[in-house]
C-alpha cells in the first residue's frame, strides 16, 4: 500500500519536528498536524518563523520549505483522521498524578481519548501508529478500542517510537541511528518502512513485534538516563578523592565496550523522557511482582534526585550555610542546550531548593520564556527574577549556578562579570563547561561537577 495522506494527532516536541521532517523528505505525501490547542496550532502556522512553538535548531528551516506545499498544521482533528490512511499519535503521556500508580505509572486517558475519536471517525481502513512513547502492552488496549467502539472497518497497529533527542531533533530525524518499526501485519509495516526509506537507509530501518518495540523505547532510555546516574554517583566520590570525574570519563569511555557518550557528569537529568520513562519501567516491573527488577531500576532515579539537591545543597554550604536574602544568577534553565522545553529540567529542584532557602534567585535563559520559568514555579514564582541580559542576572551576585551547558555561556567576559559581582565572586558550573584554570585565574571561587577545587 502506498500512503499519501498523514495526519499526527499532536502538535508537540515529537509531533511538530517528525512530521515536518517527513513532509520534507516526502513532498507526494500530505502531512497534517492536529492539535486541541489552539495557541499551539496558531503558533506552528505563524509567519514568523521564530514564533514556533519548538525551538529546534533547523527546524525553522524545514518547516518553511514544507508548510502549506505538503505540512499543514489544524485543529480540525475530526477532518485529519478522516482523510488520513496513517494516524500517528503522539500525543503526551504524563506520570500519573492520581490513583493507582500514582507517581509512576504512565497516565493513558489522553491515548485512549485518541483511540476513542479515531474509532468514532473512521470510515476507511487505516494503520495507526504509536509515537508517543507507551508502555508494553498499550497496542493492545489501543487495539481493543479500536475494535469495539469503531465503525467496522480495519485498523493495524504498529508501534514507532521516536528516538529523536530535543536540541538535535531535525540533525536525528534527517539521520537517524535506527528507525524502528514494531508490528504483526507485514503489510502495514511496509508502507510505514517505506515512508522512512525516501530518506534511511534500508539496513538502519529495524522491525520487531509491536511488544518488543514499544519496551525498546523504555529500555532505550533507561539505558542512557542510567549512564549518567552512574557517572554521577562516581562524581560524588570524586569530589572526596581529588580524582576528576572527566578523567574518569575520558578513561573509561575509551574502552569501546564502554563507549565515549553520556558520561558527562551534570546537576542531573531533566527532559520529557527520562525520569518519566524509568518510573513507568518500575511500575510495570512492580505489576509483574518484579521487585528486584524494580527496585533495580528506580535506584536511578533516586540516584538523579540526590544529585540535584546535592548541587544546592553544596550551594548553600559553600555559602558559609546560608544564601538567605543573597543574590544567585542562575544560567540556564532548559533541561539541556538547544532547546526551550523546561520539563522535569534541574534547574527547578535547584531554584525551589534555594528558595526554601530564602536565597534572592534570577534566572538567565537564553530561549526559555519569563512566563514558562514562573509556570514551572508554581506558587513559589513570587520568589524569583528573570533577566533579559547574563550581564544583569549576575551583577551584585554572592554567586553563579550554571544549570544548563548553553554555547553562549563560555563565550561571556568573565573577567566584566567577575567585577561586578560581590566579593568572594562563587561560580558553581553543574555543568562543567567553563575552563577552571581560566576561572580561578579571574579569581573566581569555581566549584566543578566531580572533581575537588
Ligand atoms: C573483566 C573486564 O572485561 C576486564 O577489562 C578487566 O580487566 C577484568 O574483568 P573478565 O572478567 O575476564 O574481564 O571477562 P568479561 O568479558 O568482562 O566478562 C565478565 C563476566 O560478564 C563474564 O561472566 C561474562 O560472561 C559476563 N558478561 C559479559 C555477560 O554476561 N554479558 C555481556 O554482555 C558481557
Ligand atoms: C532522550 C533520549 O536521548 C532520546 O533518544 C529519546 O527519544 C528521548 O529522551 P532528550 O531527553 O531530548 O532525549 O535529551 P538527552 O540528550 O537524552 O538528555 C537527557 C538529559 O540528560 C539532559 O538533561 C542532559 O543534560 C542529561 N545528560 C545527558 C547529562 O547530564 N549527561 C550526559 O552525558 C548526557
Ligand atoms: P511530546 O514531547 O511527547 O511531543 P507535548 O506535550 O509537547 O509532548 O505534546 C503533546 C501534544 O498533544 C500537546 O500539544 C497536546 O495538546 C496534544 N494532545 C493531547 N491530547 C490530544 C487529543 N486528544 N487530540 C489532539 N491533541 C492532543
Amino acid at each position: 500500500m502506498k500512503i499519501d495522506s498523514i495526519c499526527c494527532i499532536g502538535a508537540g516536541y515529537v509531533g511538530g519536528p517528525t512530521m515536518a521532517v517527513i513532509a520534507q523528505k516526502c513532498p507526494d505525501i500530505k502531512v497534517t498536524v492536529v492539535d486541541l490547542n489552539e495557541a499551539r496550532i496558531a503558533a506552528w502556522n505563524d509567519t514568523d518563523l521564530n514564533k514556533l512553538p519548538v525551538y529546534e535548531p533547523g527546524l525553522a528551516e524545514v518547516v518553511k520549505e514544507a508548510r502549506g506545499r505538503n505540512l499543514f498544521f489544524s485543529t480540525e482533528v475530526d477532518k485529519a483522521i478522516d482523510e488520513a490512511q496513517m494516524i500517528f499519535i503522539s500525543v503526551n503521556t504524563p506520570t500519573k498524578m492520581y490513583g493507582a500508580g500514582k507517581g509512576m505509572a504512565a497516565d493513558l486517558k489522553y491515548i485512549e481519548l485518541c483511540a476513542r475519536q479515531i474509532a468514532r471517525v473512521a470510515k476507511s481502513d487505516k494503520i495507526v501508529v504509536e509515537k508517543s512513547t507507551l508502555p508494553v502492552r498499550t497496542a493492545e488496549a489501543i487495539k481493543s478500542i479500536l475494535d469495539n467502539t469503531g465503525n467496522g472497518v480495519n485498523f493495524q497497529i504498529l508501534s514507532n517510537p521516536e528516538f529523536l533527542a530535543e536540541g538535535t531533533a531535525v540533525q536525528d530525524l534527517h539521520n537517524p541511528d535506527r528507525v524502528l518499526i514494531g508490528g504483526n501485519d507485514p503489510e502495514a509495516i511496509q508502507a510505514l518502512a517505506e515512508v522512512y526509506g525516501r530518506w534511511v537507509p534500508q539496513e538502519r530501518i529495524l522491525t520487531t513485534n509491536v511488544w518488543s518495540s514499544e519496551l525498546s523505547k523504555l529500555t532505550a532510555n533507561a539505558f542512557l538516563a542510567q549512564r549518567v546516574s552512574s557517572i554521577n554517583a562516581i562524581s560524588e566520590l570524586c569530589e572526596k578523592t581529588e580524582a576528576d570525574v572527566s578523567e574518569v570519563a575520558k578513561a573509561i569511555g575509551m574502552d569501546s565496550r564502554i563507549g565515549s557518550k553520556f558520561l558527562k557528569a551534570s546537576v542531573g537529568f531533566g527532559g520529557s523522557c527520562f525520569q518519566k520513562d524509568i518510573l513507568n519501567l518500575v511500575y510495570i516491573a512492580k505489576s509483574y511482582g518484579l521487585h528486584e527488577v524494580a527496585d533495580y531500576w528506580e535506584q536511578v532515579v533516586i540516584m538523579n534526585d540526590h544529585q540535584k539537591h546535592r548541587f544546592a545543597k553544596n550551594i548553600v554550604r559553600t555559602l558559609y550555610n546560608t544564601v538567605s536574602g543573597k543574590k544567585i544568577a542562575m544560567l540556564g534553565w532548559a533541561f539541556k542546550k538547544d532547546t526551550n522545553d523546561t520539563r522535569e529540567s534541574a534547574a527547578i529542584n535547584v531554584a525551589q531548593d534555594l528558595i526554601n532557602e530564602e536565597a534572592k534567585v534570577v534566572v538567565y535563559d537564553p530561549k526559555v520564556e519569563k512566563s514558562q520559568i514562573e509556570f514551572d514555579l508554581g506558587n513559589q514564582s513570587e520568589a524569583i527574577a528573570v533577566e533579559t541580559n547574563p550581564y544583569e542576572a549576575c551583577k551584585n551576585a554572592h554567586a553563579i549556578a550554571i544549570l544548563t551547558e548553553w554555547d553562549e555561556f563560555t563565550t561571556y567576559d568573565w573577567q566584566k562579570i567577575y567585577d561586578s559581582m560581590l566579593k568572594p565572586a562563587f561560580v558553581f558550573d553543574g555543568r562543567n563547561i567553563l575552563d577552571k584554570q581560566k576561572m580561578k585565574d579571574i579569581g573566581f571561587v569555581y566549584n566543578a561537577v566531580g572533581s575537588s577545587n
